[in-house]
């Protein structure tokens, strides 16, 4: 079954052509999502030439699938960076996300980006949920977000135990945006040039760029490939690879009033579209778990179908972010002292706002500029330490799956072919068809091309 996103079906997109990569640039972006885009203009309004590398076409990643609210409400992750780290850190958070969110409808306001302003809530269903919302609502008002409110009568078709609310927060279309940002871009003189994956970088401040399709040199490398397609740094070993999956409706008019989180588990989120379209979302997992995709995306239809029966399914489709032990997203150097290539990502399912502020980062570090919130997305910070018992966890988890995976494909229990990231047993995606690799969360397509995450080669037994 082949699973498109309703925008990108809003926006189809031929796959294009790879380009010569040459030249040598003040910056080379790598990818072509919200956070690669973002950063590319902020540059090239600057003064700098930019090249931006993107390995698929413009928002074919992680951007081009997202659910993209554009909210200050975050589900529970407030309290979950209130748990970890000081208040300083988590105000610093909110104030990068509060410039992400004015900084996005600044530019959709002046560049014809339609959004919809919509109340944002995490709601419960339970009394733990209940407890969940209260923690998060007090983690709220610490960061400094004093418009956060408790609304007890929400307007769903379920019974629910209240919810943290604010009011004027953004939704909208990220194939659209990612689009507009493109352009913008362009009519900067950023070139931006997609179906060319990047599989090495040389060096640093200057580098050497390498691509299925040229090489470029660089004084200064962004990677905005959601997780580093460098080894450099271990960033994959930092974090959880997380897949969910996301579903459209036709709707007999508007379904829903506002943008809406879970604060129980398996999450179920909801919005709505133009078009008196709906959408539900959740029921994510690792990517890779040893579990049937399939089975995921008929457990959504199955709750949404209970609730809202009269909504027509046009769309079903899955999508991956990362989510750091330490909760905060990263924008900075790949290595301690290695200014010359930086990394952004970590955005732990919020990075409409958190992939501006990590731009806006970025570009302050590149330009000399200051944000001062922008230490709370230093790598090789103490905040990152105060990841490191969920790290060692995870990693003690991939080492158990990489010995399981190894000992059941020894077995010739499975077929599985291995991933050419670090060696990890690929499962097949029962959803999606693809090959997923539970250890950092690379993908495969049933030929072997590389879909997303970590790896840069192909399936050696899969390609002709
Ligand atoms: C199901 C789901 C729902 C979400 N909903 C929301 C939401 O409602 N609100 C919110 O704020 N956030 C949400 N997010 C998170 C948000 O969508 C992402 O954090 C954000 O889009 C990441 O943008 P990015 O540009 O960093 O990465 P991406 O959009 O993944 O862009 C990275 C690009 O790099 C390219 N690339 C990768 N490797 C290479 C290579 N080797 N060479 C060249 N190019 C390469 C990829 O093809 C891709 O285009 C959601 C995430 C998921 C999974
Ligand atoms: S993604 Fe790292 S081993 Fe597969």
């Amino acid at each position: 079954m082949a699973l498109t996103s309703l925008w990108h079906d809003r926006h189809p997109r031929e796959e294009p052509v790879p380009p010569a990569i040459a030249g040598d640039w003040d910056v080379v972006v790598v990818g072509a999502g919200l956070t690669g885009l973002t950063t590319a203009g902020l540059l090239a309004r600057a003064g700098k030439s930019v090249l931006v590398i993107e390995a698929r076409y413009v928002g074919a990643g992680t951007t081009g699938g997202s659910t993209a609210k554009v909210s200050l409400v975050q589900g529970t992750h407030y309290s979950k960076i209130d748990r970890r780290h000081p208040a300083s850190v988590l105000r610093e958070y909110a104030d990068a996300n509060a410039e992400g969110l004015a900084w996005l409808v600044r530019f959709c306001d002046e560049h014809g980006v339609d959004h919809q302003r919509r109340p944002s809530y995490t709601y419960a269903t339970t009394p733990q949920g209940h407890r969940s919302v209260l923690a998060e609502l007090e983690a709220m008002h610490k960061a400094g977000l004093e418009k956060a409110t408790l609304d007890e009568d929400l307007d769903l078709p379920f019974p629910t135990t209240g919810a943290v609310r604010m009011d004027d927060q953004v939704q909208l279309d990220p194939v659209e945006l990612v689009g507009a940002l493109a352009a913008d871009a362009r009519t900067h003189g950023v070139v931006i040039a997609e179906g060319a994956r990047v599989l090495r970088v040389h060096g640093h401040g200057p580098s050497r760029v390498v691509t299925e399709a040229g090489d470029a040199g660089a004084q200064t490398v962004v990677i905005a490939t959601n997780m580093p397609m460098l080894d450099r740094g271990a960033f994959f070993a930092r974090a959880e690879p997380a897949r969910s999956y996301s579903l459209a409706y036709r709707t007999p008019g508007r379904a829903v009033d506002g943008m809406y989180l879970s604060a129980d588990q398996p999450s179920r989120s909801l919005r709505d579209a133009p078009g008196d379209v709906l959408l539900v979302g959740g029921d994510g997992h690792k990517v890779g778990a040893n579990t049937s995709e399939r089975q995921h995306l008929d457990k959504l239809r199955a709750w949404t179908a209970e609730y809202f029966p009269g909504a027509e399914e046009t769309h079903a489709w899955s999508a991956q972010d990362y989510l750091p032990h330490h909760a905060l997203p990263y924008a900075g150097p790949i290595l301690p002292g290695v200014g010359g290539i930086l990394v952004a990502g970590g955005y732990s399912k919020w990075g409409l706002t958190n992939g501006v502020a990590a731009s806006l980062a970025l570009a302050g570090r590149i330009l000399h500029g200051h944000q001062p919130w922008a230490a709370a997305y230093q790598p090789w910070s103490t905040h990152e330490l105060r990841g490191l018992p969920g790290s060692l966890k995870l990693n003690a988890e991939v080492a158990v799956e990489m010995t399981t995976g190894w000992a059941r494909k020894l077995a010739g229990s499975d077929e599985a072919p291995v991933c050419t990231h670090l060696g990890g047993v690929l499962r097949w995606n029962d959803a999606e068809e693809s090959w997923d690799c539970p250890l950092h969360g690379s993908r495969f397509a049933p030929d072997g091309a590389v879909l997303e995450g970590p790896a840069t080669c192909p399936l050696r037994n899969k390609t002709a």
